[in-house]
This record gives structure tokens, C-alpha cells and sequence, in this order.
């Protein structure tokens, strides 16, 4: 998950080392532990490299006066070598002639680099991407393009890779294989990069990589071929995303303007999809027909963390709406699993990158056993959207933050229409069904405006409680135990408080163990058919002394019997719930944060997107 970089222009630029930087600082939610640029120069390869956070970099490079017409960017999320400034990339060959970027994995490193060595070759770092250069070193013989060629065929594991040569400086090469890399084409100078936000300012017309090819881009041309050489033609995609969308607007942190964007995340995610008498509801891109969906006998949902949570309230939805059998599987364990598919089984792939390893591989696993298959995806061309039959888009804009929340949202926006439609397509969902749930769903982003604007003080006085403990349990019953879950997520990936999401229902098989004072429980026990037995979950924490901080519903005051501290939200049924109770615990999460002087964007050990397995 790292973030990668490269520019070409007819001309020599003034700007280079701030179009590198800038992009950087754009992919800098990929990986952060260290990032480097390589510069192409009269007098051979302006290299700076530096650990840490990227404004490190910025920093050491700010004296840097230089004119050019190519150059590479990468930051790095270590999966080879610490996170120092020698095995921060760029990584060069023994002549510091090429230069070579890199996000994945080389499987086979070690032996490469044996056989290297034997060669004569010599190492400075301990990354597997060093080996590539040396590698393209070994094959060069005049021609880079045949040199990144021969190298590739050598290389097993993940990766996308850009390569520059200092005798060579009128183009690039790059190649991909499971890592996301695109193209982008700009006005006298083109691009190469991980994502779209890092070259969203140059150009908004892009090229996507698929797995097994290379490109030779140039100032005017982007060539794109298999790495045997067959040219590959593909048509240039136009991102509509504007890059206002991808900066902070006035708030502290992406994650918190993100938090604020829910609502319209989730109108846009509705948008066109509802008709305006809410009589039917528009999923042509799904691309399978009501036959095909009527002949579906059970759903297969595959996902990683938040969008595995997604899924769970996908999985109430359905079942209650649809009347199929839904079961939703970690992706990195369905993958190795051997499941039993077939062509009545639907599986969906909820993403929100498109380009999380374990979730490709699990969808692509699903094809090839013949399911039909369908992407809930955020990023527009990515890697699922490729093999998915359909994809069914979801408009959160660009997520930035690692913790994800809009995109989840929007997830949720995406599965409530989806378990209407096939309800509505299996005859489970009637025209008066379909209205009053399509009612519910226009009125939700307004009802989330308010509630976001109702806790977000009383957020911040509970978060100064839950700060100071290094544990935690989320409690919650039927379609919010998957909220629980989730909000457990954002509490542990952006605080470090180990964080633990529980269905109410199991204390008793355990978990009661953990409970004293130390151990603060947050529930979530708005109105719903189990808030009894909630209720009573509670008062067997109080009657061990744990402290209990709840999420119940506005006019609710029966739950200070049972509760230390209540943040209040407005009444909705108990299917649309998940929609709001999960705002007050991202708030929380976040305000824990930020109270532990933690960076809530770009929290330690993660990344934004796990192209990795
Ligand atoms: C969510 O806050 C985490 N950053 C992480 O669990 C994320 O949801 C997961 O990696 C899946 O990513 P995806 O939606 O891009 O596939």
C-alpha cells in the first residue's frame, strides 16, 4: 500500500520537485513511514530520501533548486526492511543509473538477490524493490523498456513498479501486476500514479493498468502493452471528481470532514437510483436481469473490515426484505477456504478502494466457479470493477482519512437499495413496502445532519471519559451488533484503546468476565425489539461495577438506570437504525483520538488500501 509517483513533460520544469511532492502528499494515506523522489538531471539522478512522515521529506528538500523534465515519487508502507531512510525508496542499480519505485510484494527476492550477488551485485538496503533495479541493471542492454521486460518475467508476487534511466530520459516504463497503477494524460506532460488524487490537479483523464502489463509513457504518448510486448489499446476514462473533494475544507482532519460528508454521501449513493414517486428503484448497472435474480437461492457477501461490517447489516436487509439466505465471509478467509459456489450463488464484493487484495482474489474466485458476481465499489475503474458482472457504484467521493467512514455510509445506502430491489423483484416487497422504506431512506440524510449536529458536544465530554482506558467492550443486538463491531474498529484503529465488539447476547458466554472498572462497555440500546434484553445486559455490568456509556434513543430515560453517560439520538425504525447509531461512535472514536494526540488521518501500521496480502 504504498504511494507512487511519476512525471514526463516536454519541457524542463521549476516545479517538478513540487508536482512530485504535492502528489505525494496526495497518495501520503497509502503509506507513510518514509518517501523519497528521484529527479532526472544533465549531470545524472538527483535522489533525496528521507523516513518518516513525508513532511520530513518536504523539509529536506526545500533548498532543492532544480529544473527537469522527469522524475519519480514514492512514500512507503514497509512490508521489507524497516522503515529507514536507506530502504526508503527510490532504489537504484550499482551504477545509480536506474532508478525504480515500487508498491507490492516480490515473493522470490531472496533468491533473485542470490543469484545477483553471485553476479557480482552488491545491496544497501534490505527491500525486495533494490533487486529489481539491479535486475533491470542485469538486462540492460540499450533498451530499458526490453530490460523492464526481461525483469518481469523473472519477478513472482504483487507489484506495480515505475523505472527511469538516467542515459534514457525521454520516457518512462511502468508495470503492474495486482498493485493499482493508472496513467493519466496531461497538457505537454503525462503521469503515472497509485491513485487518482495524486495527479487530480494536472488531469482528470486516466488510464487504468491491468494485471500482467507495461506502459512506455512519454510527454505526448501512453503506450500500453502485455509484458510479452502485445499492444494493449484501452480508452481514456474522464474522473469527475473536482479536488476540492479531495482537500480538508476547513476542518482539522479528512476523518472528521468525511464524518460531516455522510449525509451527502449517502443522498448521492441514492441519487437516480429511487425513482421521485419512490415506485421503483434503478440498478440497471447491477446487469442482472430480474430473471437472474429471481433464480439467486443465497448471497455470498465478501469484504475486509468496515465494508465487512457493511455487509453484516447488508445480511439483516436482505434476509428480512428479500427472504434469501445471506452469509457474509471475511474475504481473507473465504479465499482459502474452498467454498461451495455455483451459478445460483450471487457474491458481492464491498470495497471501497476495488483494489484490497484479499477481496479481489476472493471475487475472482467466485468467477471462476461460475457465480454470478457484483461489486458495492467507491473508486470508479478499480481493480473489482473488473471482473465483477456489474458494480453497483457507490458516491462517496475520494476517502482520504484511513478510517473509513463516509465510504461505509455509502455502503449501507448501497445495501439498503439493493435489499429493496430484490425484495421487490422476489415478490417480498410490495409498491406501499417500497414507498414507505424509500420515505425512510430520503428522510435519513437529513436525520443525519441533525443527529451529527445534536451529539457531537456531548461526543466530545464522553470521549474525555473513555480516553483515559486502555480497553473497551461495544455491546448491541441484531442489525446493529454489525455496528458494535464497527464502531469498536474506529475506536482501535485511530486511539490504540483495544477495542472489542461483542453481540449483547454473548456476555454471558464469556466476555462478563472482563467486566470491572476498568473496563468501560458502550452500548448501543436505541428502541427495538431486543432493547429489554439489552437492558438487562446492562444491569448485569452495573452490578460488577462497569461503566457503561450508551447510545439510546431521544426521549429515552429509562436508560439512566443502567447507564453512566447517554448520548441521545432521533427515533428511527429499528431497519434504518445502523444509519444512525454508527455517527456518535466514529464521532467518539475520533474525539479519543485526537484527545490522545494521535494522528487520526494516518493512524501507525496502516494504510489506506491493503493491495497486499
Ligand atoms: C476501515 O476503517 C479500515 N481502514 C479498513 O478496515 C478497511 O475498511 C478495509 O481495509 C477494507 O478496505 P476496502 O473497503 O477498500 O476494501
Amino acid at each position: 500500500m504504498c504511494g507512487i509517483i511519476g512525471y514526463i513533460g516536454h519541457e524542463p520544469t521549476a516545479e517538478i520537485v513540487d508536482i512530485l511532492l504535492d502528489g505525494l502528499q496526495r497518495l501520503e494515506y497509502r503509506g507513510y513511514d518514509s518517501a523519497g523522489i528521484a529527479i532526472m538531471t544533465e549531470q545524472g539522478l538527483e535522489i533525496q530520501r528521507e523516513v518518516g512522515k513525508l513532511s520530513n521529506l518536504v523539509r529536506k528538500t526545500a533548498n532543492l533548486d532544480i529544473s527537469s523534465r522527469a522524475g519519480l515519487g514514492h512514500t512507503r508502507w514497509a512490508t521489507h526492511g524497516r522503515p529507514t531512510e536507506y530502504n526508503a525508496h527510490p532504489h537504484t542499480d550499482g551504477q545509480r543509473q536506474i532508478v525504480v519505485v515500487h508498491n507490492g510484494i516480490i515473493e522470490n527476492y531472496l533468491d533473485l538477490k542470490q543469484e545477483l550477488k553471485a553476479e557480482g551485485h552488491s545491496f544497501v538496503s534490505e527491500t525486495d524493490t533494490e533487486i529489481i533495479a539491479h535486475l533491470i541493471e542485469y538486462y540492460y542492454q540499450g533498451d530499458l523498456k526490453a530490460a523492464v521486460q526481461q525483469t518481469l518475467k523473472r519477478l513472482e508476487g504483487a507489484y506495480s513498479i515505475v523505472v527511469m534511466h538516467a542515459k534514457e530520459p525521454n520516457y518512462l516504463v511502468a508495470a503492474k501486476t495486482s498493485s493499482p497503477l493508472l496513467l493519466g494524460q496531461g497538457q505537454g506532460a503525462n503521469f503515472i500514479a497509485s491513485d487518482i488524487p495524486a495527479i487530480l490537479r494536472h488531469t482528470r483523464d486516466i488510464i487504468y493498468l491491468e494485471d500482467g502489463e507495461m506502459a512506455v509513457v512519454t510527454p505526448d504518448k501512453l503506450e500500453i502493452f502485455r509484458i510479452d510486448g502485445t499492444p494493449v489499446e484501452r480508452p481514456i476514462q474522464h474522473i469527475d471528481w473536482n479536488l476540492v473533494a479531495a482537500e480538508k475544507m476547513g476542518f482539522d482532519h479528512f476523518m472528521l470532514k468525511e464524518i460531516h460528508e455522510q449525509p451527502t454521501a449517502f443522498a448521492q449513493t441514492l441519487a437516480g437510483r429511487l425513482s421521485e414517486n419512490s415506485q421503483r428503484i434503478f440498478l440497471d448497472e447491477l446487469n442482472l436481469s430480474d430473471e437472474k435474480l429471481q433464480s439467486i437461492q443465497r448471497i455470498v457477501i465478501v469484504a475486509c473490515g468496515t465494508a465487512y461490517y457493511s455487509g453484516m447489516v447488508g445480511r439483516y436487509l436482505i434476509e428480512q426484505l428479500a427472504r434469501v439466505p445471506v452469509e457474509v465471509e471475511l474475504a481473507s478467509e473465504f479465499r482459502y477456504r474452498d467454498p461451495i459456489l455455483d451459478e445460483k450463488t450471487l457474491v458481492i464484493a464491498i470495497s471501497q478502494s476495488g483494489e484490497t487484495a484479499d477481496t479481489l482474489t476472493a471475487i475472482k474466485l467466485a468467477k471462476q466457479q461460475g457465480s454470478p458476481t457484483l461489486g458495492i465499489i467507491n473508486v470508479k475503474g478499480s481493480a473489482i470493477t473488473r471482473v465483477t458482472d456489474g458494480t453497483l457504484y457507490i458516491h462517496a467521493g475520494p476517502e482520504i482519512a484511513v478510517a473509513s467512514t463516509k465510504a461505509f455510509m455509502a455502503m449501507l445506502a448501497a445495501v439498503y437499495l439493493l435489499a429493496l430491489h430484490l425484495g421487490q423483484v422476489r415478490g417480498h416487497v410490495d409498491q406501499s413496502a417500497l414507498s414507505d422504506h424509500a420515505r425512510e431512506l430520503r428522510r435519513l440524510p437529513r436525520l443525519m445532519e441533525e443527529t451529527l449536529s445534536k451529539v457531537e458536544g456531548r461526543v466530545q465530554e464522553v470521549a474525555t471519559r473513555l480516553l483515559r482506558y486502555h480497553h473497551s467492550l461495544y455491546l448491541a443486538r441484531g442489525i446493529n451488533f454489525p455496528i458494535a463491531l464497527e464502531g469498536a474498529l474506529k475506536l482501535k484503529e485511530i486511539s490504540y484503546i483495544h477495542a472489542e465488539g461483542y453481540a449483547a447476547g454473548e456476555l454471558k458466554h464469556g466476555p462478563i468476565a472482563l467486566i470491572d472498572p476498568l473496563m468501560p462497555v458502550i452500548a448501543v440500546m436505541t428502541e427495538s425489539a431486543a432493547y429489554e434484553k439489552v437492558f438487562s445486559n446492562l444491569q448485569e455490568v452495573r452490578a460488577r461495577e462497569g461503566l457503561v456509556f450508551a447510545v439510546a434513543t431521544e426521549g429515552d430515560e429509562r436508560v439512566n438506570e443502567v447507564a453512566d453517560e447517554v448520548i441521545h439520538v432521533p427515533a428511527v425504525p429499528e431497519l434504518f437504525s445502523p444509519v444512525i447509531n454508527v455517527l456518535p461512535l466514529q464521532l467518539l472514536a475520533y474525539y479519543v483520538a485526537l484527545r490522545r494526540g494521535y494522528d487520526v488521518d494516518q493512524p501507525r501500521n496502516l494504510a489506506k488500501s491493503v493491495t497486499v496480502e
